[in-house]
């Protein structure tokens, strides 16, 4: 036997302690040191030292067990029937290795025409696996997988999960059944979780897992029950009964039929080749799934092949996982910046080192403010956890002490605006720290410009965000009203600006001064006035003068504006430095048709909040929301009980699909248009 040279030897034990570390802050402690993508990797160079070395594998070695040890604190369970781990695939070659494998095992290719293997796909649900023990149809164990013969009596804490049935219905209840399946936790309720625990000054979780994992082990069941957990059964382990499906797919409709939640993308495939188009399907709609996944598991749909095919170690031959790209990945916080915004909110962004996470490469992510800072215990210098998932904005998820430099700096928020240094306030009870500089900050200035010159709010052609800060920086504008003074001569000076883009932003500069009441309040920055409350503002109050002498008092009778919002309105129309920039406004020419009040009984959709989803073939999405707001209706962006009308296009998912569930009315666009012909 080849002698193994002294530094496999120690790399191999390096490996073996990290990944024993990593296991033990996984599964024990429920907080990952590093992402799976990192453990991943190094438990594959402990696989391959040990393929490359049979003789180092010792029963110790991470690869050779499937969790983590049970805790003392709850009682014991065996499971009889061993709860296994999945072995995965990182590439298509690899699945097509294991296609091939399963074929060799059934003797399918030494046949003349090798049928192809029917495989069930299933997405690979990112929480914890239970076990579900149900004697004549009633729920009498619940437990983990701990390290799949051992694991922690967690019945009743499974009790307390609303979609795991105590009492199994219909019929051919077998007398025996174990059920195994994923317990996990929402998107939307991972996020409420976490925002709970940050408002209470507690730590958050990292991800969604994580959340569900730390969940189940609560020797309080009442700490379980207050959250959203969901479980989704995917196989089953002991099972006596009379009738045995003879399919995985089956198995799955029988457990669906006694009451269990089955997971809604299952799909049983002919080949591997549309195995991959599976993988590629739901890769594509993973970031609209209401709940992570980390990967698709294929399982060889007949219950007769699975058998005959058996188990590796730790794995049936007869499933494999496809692992997606990983969602948390490890970088370096090499800098954090502070950045002003219309408001004058200054917010800490962190400058990352690059790095390919969630399907896109990250190099800058919000700290929102100094306490996200302080509640990350973040350093620069610090290597941190990011995590991208199905929403789109990349989020420092954690920090990894361990790694921490010795040169580590502590990030120190300022107390003089970056850009103007006015001082920087906080105000009570807000976790927003501004600049008080107002419209002396070059930054509020230029945010204000951008923001004015948007599409939804005066729609400036041509007045790109760089060119605001051009004429910003060479003090060429100081305010949205200096906008209207601008000669095309003086603009064609500045950098990259032709004559004619001169000649047509002067005029597009012109064009915006025809606007609606509606959009001219949303273009002034309100703090807090958006679109609809532009709109709001112009139905209710008509004209601008009314609202620059409405009181709080006035302003709170309108429904859908706050204390908060009235009280920013009441300010900003109190400014004088904004009464003159309206008053000069005016004066360059900008103007709107008041609304008549009168008028205003013919909306006819006053007090109806209307939903736009799916996409939209003869008018456009903008054109649809500004008919409607004409109409007095509120346009809003998710589905409840409250939605008076949902007007659903081709591609409409979720929404479409929530209107239902809660019977809100659905129209498509043709009949949409037919609807606006009519009122
Ligand atoms: S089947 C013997 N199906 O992935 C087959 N597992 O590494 C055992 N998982 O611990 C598992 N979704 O918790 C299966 N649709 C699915 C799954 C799934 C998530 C988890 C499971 C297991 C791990 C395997």
């Amino acid at each position: 036997m080849a002698k193994i040279p002294e530094h496999v030897l120690v790399d191999y034990e390096r490996l073996k302690d990290e990944l024993n570390q990593h296991n033990h802050s996984y599964y024990v402690l429920d907080d990952p040191s590093v992402p799976d993508s990192e453990y991943d990797r190094q438990m594959r160079l402990l696989q391959d030292l040990e393929a490359q070395y049979p003789s180092l594998t010792t029963a110790d070695s991470p690869s050779q067990r499937v969790g983590g040890e049970a805790l003392s604190s709850f009682d014991q369970v065996r499971h009889d029937v061993p709860m296994l781990s999945l072995d995965n695939a990182f590439s298509d070659e690899e699945l097509v290795d294991f296609d091939r494998k399963v074929k060799d095992r059934l003797n399918y290719s030494a046949q003349k025409e090798s049928p192809e293997i029917e495989f069930a796909c299933e997405p690979k649900l990112d929480g914890a696996a239970v076990s579900l023990l149900y004697r004549d149809g009633l729920l009498v164990r619940g437990a983990t997988r701990g390290d799949g013969t051992v694991g922690e009596d967690i019945t009743a804490n499974v009790r307390t999960i609303n979609s795991i049935p105590i009492k199994l219905v219909g019929d051919n209840i077998p007398s025996l059944l174990e059920v195994r399946g994923e317990i996990y936790l929402p998107r939307a309720g991972f996020d409420a979780l976490n925002t709970k625990a940050i408002a209470a000054g507690e730590k958050a979780f990292v991800n969604p897992r994580n959340a569900a994992a730390g969940s189940l082990r609560q020797l309080d069941s009442k700490i379980t029950a207050s959250r959203p957990l969901e479980m989704c059964a995917y196989s089953v382990g002991q099972f006596e009964a009379d009738i045995t499906p003879d399919t995985h797919l089956n198995m799955l409709v029988a457990l669906g039929r006694w009451g269990f939640k089955i997971n809604e993308h299952v799909e049983v495939v002919s080949g591997i080749a549309a195995c991959e188009d599976y993988y590629q399907r739901m890769a594509e709609r993973r970031d609209n799934l209401a709940y992570d996944i980390d990967g698709i598991v294929y399982k060889v749909n007949d219950l007769k092949l699975q058998e005959r095919l058996g188990f590796v170690a730790k794995a049936p031959r007869w499933a494999i996982a496809r692992k997606f790209p990983a969602q948390e990945e490890m970088t370096k916080l090499l800098d954090v910046e502070f950045q002003v915004g219309r408001t004058g909110a200054v917010t800490p962004v962190a400058r990352l080192e690059p790095v390919f996470v969630g399907g896109v490469t990250v190099s800058n992510a919000t700290l929102h403010n100094g306490d996200e800072i302080k509640r990350l215990g973040i350093c620069i210098g610090d290597t941190v956890i990011i995590r991208r998932a199905g929403d789109v904005i990349p989020k420092i998820a954690k920090v990894v002490l361990e790694k921490r430099p010795a040169d580590a700096r502590e990030i120190v928020f300022p107390d003089r605006c970056p850009v103007c240094e006015s001082s920087v306030k906080r105000a009570e009870g807000e976790a927003v720290a501004r600049c008080s500089g107002g419209l002396f900050c070059g930054a509020q200035i230029k945010q204000a410009i951008k923001h004015f010159a948007s599409r939804k709010a005066m729609d400036i052609d041509g007045l790109g965000d760089k060119l605001v800060d051009l004429l910003v920086d060479k003090n060429a504008i100081f305010s949205v009203a200096d906008l209207y003074d601008l000669k095309a001569e003086q603009l064609i000076g500045l950098e990259r600006l032709a004559e004619k883009s001169a000649t047509n932003l002067v005029a597009a500069i012109d064009a915006s001064k025809k606007t609606t009441l509606a959009k001219f309040f949303f273009s002034l920055g309100i703090r807090e006035v958006g679109e609809t409350t532009g709109q709001t503002l112009a139905n209710n109050f008509g004209s601008l003068d009314a609202v620059i002498e409405a009181d709080a008092e006035t302003l709170l009778e309108v429904d859908d504006i706050g204390p908060i919002v009235a009280r920013h309105i009441v300010n900003f129309f109190r400014n004088p430095d904004n009464l003159s920039i309206i008053q000069a406004l005016r004066e360059a020419g900008v103007q709107w048709p008041d609304i008549d009040q009168n008028a205003q009984a013919s909306q006819p959709l006053k007090g109806q909040t209307w939903v736009l989803t799916g996409g939209m073939e003869v008018m456009s999405r903008a054109e649809a929301k500004d008919r409607l707001q004409d109409l007095g209706a509120k346009v809003a962006g998710s589905v409840s009980a409250k939605t008076a009308q949902v007007v659903a296009g081709p591609g409409a998912g979720s929404k479409l699909s929530k209107a239902q569930k809660l019977e809100v009315p659905v129209m498509d666009e043709a009949e949409f248009i037919e609807f606006l012909s009519r009122v």
